[in-house]
């Protein structure tokens, strides 16, 4: 497995591999590596012949730099976990290798990312779509592969990479769960004993509202927000239940998958889940 500690290093690793006519698979992330990230690995080894990683905590999603700074980071593992699932690659810029000095380009969906989730955090889609841009142009992929878990961020990456006409196939990656149910994050390490066992009611209000088998949204936001409430130590902070590919409101008629996203905060960890439900 090569690191390449540059852009420019990375670009001449991945022309060998084009000029062979290997194809090529991305796979970003901000490090802090978890089974999630490894299940996103085998995806893009299943179909491309080389796989990039590329690890670099990105601080134009960021709201407050107090997040950044509390961000985790171990490069040792993550590189470690990387060469044991066979990647070939890891991009690891400085953030002046990305956002040159006087950088002043910036890529946005206007709607998406200004909408549910990207109401509370101002800028934050900004920063994942002009970042995702960059390290599209830096290894110019055949695919790209996304967790489900951030569910809008995927949907905002999909539309990014059609308007702009990106010759890259966006692979989605359902969530992967820890045995109990929980969600996989790079944030559950940061979650209490209490919370850490208060959490698993995301997952149950779920499957609540899959047992329910309606796609109704007010019908599943009550089920969502009882089965929470019942939780004391969780704080529901967003709850959104839209048309699954543009992420519209649903509206009368519509009959194709929904998506249930949802965020809760568990004593200062904000963690995600999500659901589609196809009717
Ligand atoms: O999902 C993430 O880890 C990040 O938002 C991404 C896509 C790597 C962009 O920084």
């Amino acid at each position: 497995m090569q690191v390449c500690r540059t852009v420019e290093e990375c670009r001449h690793v991945l022309s060998n591999f084009r000029q062979a006519s290997e194809t090529i698979g991305l796979v970003p992330t901000m490090g802090f590596l978890h089974d999630g990230h490894m299940a996103l690995v085998t995806e893009a080894r299943k179909r491309t012949d080389r796989v990039v990683t590329t690890i670099f905590v990105n601080p134009t999603q960021f709201g407050e730099a107090s997040d950044l700074d509390a961000y985790p980071r171990d490069e040792d593992h993550d590189l470690k976990m990387l060469a044991a699932a066979g990647v070939d690659v890891v991009l690891i810029p400085d953030v002046s290798d990305v956002y040159p000095d006087g950088d002043e380009t910036i890529v946005e969906t206007t709607r998406m990312a200004n909408m549910l989730h990207g109401k509370v955090r101002p800028g934050h889609f900004r920063g994942v779509t002009t970042v995702v841009a960059r390290l599209f142009n830096f290894t110019q992929p055949d695919i790209a592969v996304f967790g489900e878990k951030d569910y809008q961020q995927l949907q905002v990456i999909k539309r990014m990479t059609r308007d702009l006409g990106f010759p890259i196939e966006i692979v989605g990656v359902p969530i992967v769960r820890e045995a109990d149910g929980l969600a996989m994050s790079s944030r559950n390490v940061r979650l209490t004993a209490e919370d850490r066992a208060a959490s698993l009611v995301l997952n149950r209000s779920l499957d609540a509202a899959q047992a329910a088998q309606t796609t109704d949204p007010k019908q599943l936001r009550d089920i969502i927000s009882n089965v929470i409430s019942s939780e004391p130590r969780a704080k529901l902070h967003g709850l959104d239940v839209v048309q699954a590919d543009t992420l519209h409101d649903i509206t009368p008629g519509y009959d194709g998958p929904v998506a249930i996203m949802l965020s809760a905060d568990f004593g200062g960890v904000l963690l995600l889940d999500q659901r589609v439900i196809t009717p």
